[in-house]
């Protein structure tokens, strides 16, 4: 039986064994490059998809686990008018990013962080992106993104 998900919106269907990694299912599957394989064991946070809106390790989830739920990632993040998400504006202009490989899983990570809480304050921002390893050091830019993110959208929510 195909494994039932809503992606970014659309329904999906994948008839794939329910045990697949779900980084395998975007990344070979679904040709979503965005999440990146990193460690592989919840340690880097280069995966990181939302689940019914939660953030989620896609290199520990399974495909079999998504069945019925809604999973968000950093392809679906642009309005359907193709208009930039405020954290995607907001690193761009800042230049919040290096090579650009923990990009999408912390922009995920902070996505469902301004969901839940419009206006958090710096603490509350360090802490969620604690589990988000950057090795080329852009944390100093990241929160400054994030800062000015939260900035845009009380002007312009998409
Ligand atoms: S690849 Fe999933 S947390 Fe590192
Ligand atoms: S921008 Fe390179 S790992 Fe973060």
């Amino acid at each position: 039986m195909p494994i039932s998900f809503t992606l970014n919106g659309l329904s999906q269907a994948l008839d794939l064994d329910s045990e697949t990694p779900l980084i395998h299912a975007l990344r070979n599957e679904l040709q979503l490059h965005g999440a990146k394989l990193g460690c592989g064991l919840e340690q880097c946070g280069a995966c990181v998809v939302l689940i019914d809106g939660e953030p989620a390790f896609a290199c520990t989830a399974r495909l079999g686990d998504l069945e019925g739920r809604r999973l968000e990632t950093i392809e679906g993040l642009a309005d359907g008018h193709g208009r930039l998400h405020p954290l995607q504006r907001a690193f761009i202009e800042l230049n919040a990013m290096q090579c650009g490989y923990c990009s999408a899983g912390i922009i995920m990570r902070l996505k469902a962080l301004l969901d839940d809480e419009p206006h958090p304050d710096r603490a509350s921002i360090i802490g969620a992106l604690d589990g988000h390893l950057c090795r080329c050091g852009a944390h100093p830019r990241i929160l400054k993104a994030v800062e000015r993110a939260i900035a845009i959208r009380q002007v312009d929510v998409p």
